[in-house]
């Protein structure tokens, strides 16, 4: 069992502290900046140290020539943007500490996302602002317009409700690189690889896909229905940890509410809501006093839809703001002298003779 300050994933009962604060009280307030420092000091900024590092991010955040061909290059082959964001980590130089590197990580991921998106819709890449905060500039490279206050706000919720959630597989790496005295750079080239899988970081897009394909409300308990009958799941409900509803699905459930009464198209997001209240009913009936409830993926889906993102961009930026949660376990790691070495157990055969 490994000990951590950073975050807590209570299954049971339905919540999720990170560095001491619920998840409800911090992801709606804090900046994207304010939290970063959280996990990485153990304490909030002050105003002139979330301005440091808030500036200190921004100074970072323009790619070197070298790296902006990378992304170009894997752009038009089509290959999927956390490729890019693959390559191009791994390629950063280690600035020897940890503090420059996780800066230096946290501040390239969303240019790389950006300028990938741009070159594969045949735009060029847009240089980063650094008068912007790190969501409002993510927004603003990826349409060359800066987004209003409120999508800059709903941005900044969801990257601090997914930036650190315990000892999740692509965060159990980035430890584990660590625990061998490696760089953070590699341990946080490493991290994106274990996101990239379907099973971590790439159902967002299959729960809006969903939604899309049931097209009307009236639609919905026939549809469902029959994918519940063909013993196929309804994607954006139920979770591997959370025994009750999912604490980050209600924080998002909030801040998509807020994003769409902005004046967002809401077509979708009230499609999406009367779905949810079918799936509920039905899934209570498929297996009942299981509570399968809407999980962080469902309402992550509508938000980063909202906000104008394809469903390409949906893992890339749960890298955005999960880096920094990396990071953080990689300095905490550093504490500890022990190599991460689990046990395997042999269960092949012995004593074979070469022919
Ligand atoms: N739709 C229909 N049935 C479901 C669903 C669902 N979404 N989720 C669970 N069930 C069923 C299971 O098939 C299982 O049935 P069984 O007892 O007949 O085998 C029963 O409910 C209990 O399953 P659990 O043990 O609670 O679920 P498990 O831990 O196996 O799976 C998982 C969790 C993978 C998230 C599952 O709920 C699922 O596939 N959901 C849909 C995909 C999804 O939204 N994934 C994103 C999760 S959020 C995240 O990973 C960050």
């Amino acid at each position: 069992m490994a000990e951590t300050v950073l975050s807590d994933v209570d299954g049971e009962n339905g919540r999720l502290t990170v560095a001491g604060y619920p998840i409800e009280a911090l992801a709606p307030t804090a900046t994207f900046e304010q939290t970063a420092f959280l996990l990485w000091n153990g304490r909030l900024p002050d105003s002139a140290e979330e301005i440091a590092l808030r500036q200190r991010l921004a100074s970072l955040r323009p790619l070197n020539a070298l790296s902006l061909d990378l992304v170009r290059n894997a752009a038009r082959a089509k290959a999927p943007v956390i490729d890019s964001v693959r390559m191009v980590v791994a390629a950063l130089p280690t600035q020897g500490n940890d503090a420059s590197d996780a800066h230096a990580v946290v501040a390239a991921i969303p240019t790389i996302v950006a300028a990938h998106q741009r070159v594969a819709d045949g735009e060029e890449a847009i240089e980063p602002r650094s008068d912007l905060g790190h969501a409002a500039n993510f927004l603003y490279m990826l349409r060359g317009t800066a987004p209003s206050a409120a999508e800059a706000r709903a941005l900044e919720t969801y990257l601090n409700t997914v930036i650190d959630h315990g000892l999740n597989a692509s965060t159990f790496v980035a430890r584990a690189i660590a625990s061998t005295g490696s760089d953070l750079v590699s341990c946080l080239a490493g991290a994106v690889g274990a996101l990239k899988g379907p099973l971590h970081g790439g159902a967002p897009g299959p729960a809006l896909d969903m939604v899309i394909e049931i097209g009307q409300v009236e639609n919905a308990e026939t549809h469902m229905r029959a994918l519940l009958t063909r013993g196929e799941r309804l994607m954006g409900f139920g979770h591997r940890v959370y025994r009750t509803r999912d604490p980050r699905a209600d924080v998002l459930a909030a801040a998509a509410e807020r994003l769409y009464a902005s004046g967002v198209d809401r077509s979708l997001y009230d499609l999406a809501t009367g779905v949810e209240a079918v799936a509920l009913r039905l899934l209570e009936e498929h297996k009942p006093g299981r509570s399968l409830r809407t999980n962080v993926e469902f309402y992550t889906a509508l938000l980063l839809h909202g906000l104008g993102l394809p469903t390409a961009l949906f893992t890339p930026t749960f890298a955005v703001a999960r880096s920094v949660g990396w990071a953080a376990h990689v300095m905490e790691q550093r504490q500890s002298a022990r190599v991460i070495r689990p046990q395997s157990r042999y269960v092949g055969p012995r004593g074979l003779s070469i022919p």
